[in-house]
């Protein structure tokens, strides 16, 4: 984290066991993961397929109880869901009988903070803001993909959350979508500074986004390595294909790739 921006969110030591269906014992999915994130920081976690990283997340939004270690948010012990966290999924569960503008303002409906027009406006103001001006009136079933996944944002940046956290939102998308998507987060998330942790398994999506990458080990997962990305804002698409880029991208794989043989390596020798 860089040295000048406040703490927001303070994970000492986050274990988290679950419980199996049909045995006794405990699984341990994560395991003793430090990580701090700082006011306004763009965090994405990668890492191995299975090593813990939604279950992190999902204890960050207060839905998974630890069973070892603290998550501090604003200086206050996280201990169940809030309206200062809100999560975005890979699938965009939208409600389908309600329209963009109707499925956009049910986010604020189930806080209860704000109603009638106060929550309207906002709902309106955030249509706009990821680019669906005149589709307020559709249904999820007449938007594409990348569509209901704008909704899907739109409905979470109008809780007007201190944290976002988005668990692979793009995972689902074709790899065009996915690039417009990634670039209109940046703009979106330029114009709202919103604390983000962003999980994704695309390493050229996570150095693009992100001010720092954060590498999970294998299962059970905790910190490997953090990697602040030096790369200059606003990011155009371009800067992908440039060496510093590819640096970091090299840097990061290579550090997965190593988790991904070590639990080869272990489970081979457990077999
Ligand atoms: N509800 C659950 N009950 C029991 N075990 C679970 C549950 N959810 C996840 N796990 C196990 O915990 C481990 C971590 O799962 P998790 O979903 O956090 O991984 P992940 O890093 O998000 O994986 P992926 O990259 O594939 O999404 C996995 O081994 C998984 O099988
Ligand atoms: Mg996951």
């Amino acid at each position: 984290m860089a040295d000048t921006v406040g703490v927001k969110l303070e994970a000492r030591g986050v274990t988290v066991h679950y419980r199996r269906r049909r045995s006794e014992d405990h699984f341990l999915a994560v395991d003793r993961a430090d990580l701090e994130v700082g006011e306004g920081e763009f965090v994405c976690i990668v890492g191995p397929s299975g090593c813990g990283k939604t279950t992190f997340l999902n204890a960050v939004d207060g839905l998974l109880p630890l069973t070892g270690g603290s998550l501090v948010l604003d200086g206050r012990a996280i201990t169940g869901p809030g309206p200062d966290r809100a999560l975005v999924f890979q699938q965009p569960s939208l409600l389908p009988w309600r329209t963009v503008l109707g499925n956009v303002i049910y986010g604020v409906e189930l806080r209860g903070a704000i109603t009638g027009a106060e929550a309207r406006e906002r709902a309106q103001r955030h249509i706009e803001l990821v680019g669906l001006k005149g589709f307020e009136d559709s249904f999820p079933s007449e938007l594409s993909g990348g569509m209901q996944q704008r909704v899907n944002l739109a409905r979470a940046l109008t809780t007007d959350p201190e944290v976002l956290l988005l668990d692979e939102p793009f995972g689902a998308l074709d790899a065009q979508t996915r690039e417009t998507m990634q670039l209109e987060l940046l703009r979106i998330w330029n114009q709202t500074r919103k604390t983000a942790i962003f999980i994704t398994h695309d390493i050229v999506e996570a150095v693009y986004l992100a001010d720092r990458v954060i590498v999970f080990t294998a299962r059970p997962g905790r910190v490997k390595m953090s990697v602040p990305i030096g790369l200059p804002r606003p990011r155009d698409l371009r800067i992908k294909r440039e060496p510093r880029f590819l640096e970091y991208e090299l840097k990061i794989w290579e550090s997965i790739r190593e988790e991904v043989m070590r639990s080869n390596d272990m489970e081979e020798r457990v077999a």
